[in-house]
This record gives C-alpha cells, structure tokens and sequence, in this order.
C-alpha cells in the first residue's frame, strides 16, 4: 500500500513513461480483477497508440515524489468502426471522425476520494476536445462497480447501455455498462430521448386537462337532463364515463 502524505497532497499530472513501467504494472494487478498482458504496458509506456496521463503525488516525503498514485490510459478510435455507431449515425457521420474510449482508470487506495480520477478524466475531456474530429469519449464499466458508475455520472457520462456477459473473469460472466461523454457540441442520442419524452409528456397533461374539461362539461349536460328529463340521459351519460375510462387507462398505460 502507498502511504499518504499527511494533509492534503499536491497531485501533478504527466504522461506516462517507461520508468512507470513497474508501478504501472504493479496498480493494475492490484485494482483490477483482469489481467492484462505485458504487451499491453509495453504499449503504455512507450506510447504506442496509447494516450495516458498518469497522477503523482508531489508532496511525498519519502523521495518517490515521481511514483504514479493514479493513472488512465486510451486510445483513439475511429467512430465508424465504434461499437456505438448506431448511437452517432443519427447526424451527418464524417469519415474522419474520432472517439475516444478509455482503457483503464485507476487510483491507488490510500488516495482515493480526493478528486483524482475526476482530474484523470477532466484531462481526458480536455484533450478530447483540442481534437476537432473527436466527438466522445466512452468506456466500459462491470455492473457492480458503484464508485465508478458514480464518478462517470458525475462526470456527465451517459449510460447508453446495458451489455450483458460482458466480461469474463475466472470463468464468470458480469455485465457491462457502456458509458459515453458526447464533446466538441454533440448532442447525444440520450438526451434527444429526454427532449422526446418532455415533448410527450406536456401533450398528455394537455390531452388531460382537455379531457377533464369536457367531462365536466358532460357532468353539467347530464345534470341537466337528468333534471329535466327522466330518461334516458344519466344511461347515455354512464355509456360514456365508461368508455373513457378505459380510454384514460389505456392512455396511461402507453
Ligand atoms: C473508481 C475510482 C477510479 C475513483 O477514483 P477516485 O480518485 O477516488 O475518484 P474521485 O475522488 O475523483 O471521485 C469522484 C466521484 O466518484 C464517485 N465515487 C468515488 N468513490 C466512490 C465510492 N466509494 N462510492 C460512491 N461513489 C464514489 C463520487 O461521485 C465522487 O464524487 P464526490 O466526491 O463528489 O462524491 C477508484 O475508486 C478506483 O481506482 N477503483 C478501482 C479501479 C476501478 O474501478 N476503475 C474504474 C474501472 S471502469
């Protein structure tokens, strides 16, 4: 376990470099339930096709003020080979468009809930945006991971959806959901969905108050025949409430 330096520790952020290559290595094993192969950090360190900022903290006093405490590492993708294509199709696609999707995040025990990982991502965002092809960034996240569902929520991600059996570790499967943070003004799809629902929810409440002002109307109609009538207005007038009842609950149920 990394120590902490008592207080409030001065957290920097660089690339990561092959000197990182053991603690690297190192955290992985200890925050992640997959293994990852020795490939993988090659590639990190070394910055083959990897972008990755990793978290020191500069405050240490016992001389390894240059040791990663966090780290998050990604790659470029191109958005027409994505797997959330379907989620970018709805507008005007270019070929030269990019994602961003986020390989692994990770802050060792001792340092956590102190705003790293949200700094990690910020530079993330941050350099997502400087590209002016790239329009998201987006990762995966196991199911039960509370922590990090919050943070990217935080983070204004959006669960776009739900992968079932995503992951396979020791032989189990767990589902994964897929997380994206749409940037450079792209809307996402999921807040279209909002705009739809808000949309559909104020002609209810219209078609409702309408309803509501024509059943009173009924009620004084059928009032008044019924006073001035003996029949057969109030039988007229049930055959109608009953009709609209059901109406009204097949409309509720949509
Ligand atoms: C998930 C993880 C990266 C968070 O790192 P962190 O530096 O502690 O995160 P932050 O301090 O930036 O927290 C930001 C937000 O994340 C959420 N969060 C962090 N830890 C949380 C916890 N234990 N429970 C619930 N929410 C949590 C909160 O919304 C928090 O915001 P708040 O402080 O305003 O409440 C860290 O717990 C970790 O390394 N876990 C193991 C590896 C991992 O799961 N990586 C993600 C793989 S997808």
């Amino acid at each position: 376990m990394v120590p902490r330096t008592f207080g409030c520790p001065t957290i920097a952020f660089r690339p990561i470099q092959p000197s990182d290559l053991e603690i690297l290595e190192r955290i992985h094993g200890d925050v992640f339930p997959i293994r990852y192969e020795p490939e993988f950090f090659q590639n990190v360190v070394h910055r083959r096709d990897i972008l990755s900022w990793a978290a020191v903290d500069q405050s240490r006093s016992d001389g390894k003020c240059n040791e990663l405490i966090g780290f998050v590492t990604a790659r470029v993708v191109p958005a027409r080979e994505s797997e959330i294509l379907d989620l970018l199709s709805y507008g005007s696609l270019r070929t030269d468009q990019s994602l961003i999707y986020i390989l692994t995040l990770g802050v060792v025990e001792s340092y956590r809930n102190l705003g790293v990982a949200s700094s990690l991502i910020r530079h993330v965002i941050k350099y997502a945006s400087t590209m002016p092809t790239c329009i998201a960034v987006y990762l995966h996240v196991i199911s039960y991971n509370i922590p990090a569902i919050c943070l990217y929520e935080k983070m204004s991600f959006k669960c776009v959806r739900k992968l079932p059996g995503f992951y396979l570790i020791n032989g189990q499967h767990y589902d994964s959901y897929l997380f994206v943070h749409f940037i450079n003004g792209i809307r996402s799809p999921c807040s279209l969905l909002e705009l739809v629902k808000a949309v559909a929810s104020h002609v209810r409440s219209a078609f409702n108050l309408l309803i509501s002002v024509l059943w009173n109307n009924d009620e004084e109609v059928a009032r008044w025949s019924r006073w001035k009538e003996s029949s057969p207005g109030p039988a007229r007038f049930n055959q109608n409430k009953k009709i609209r009842t059901a109406e009204a609950t097949a409309y509720e149920r949509v």
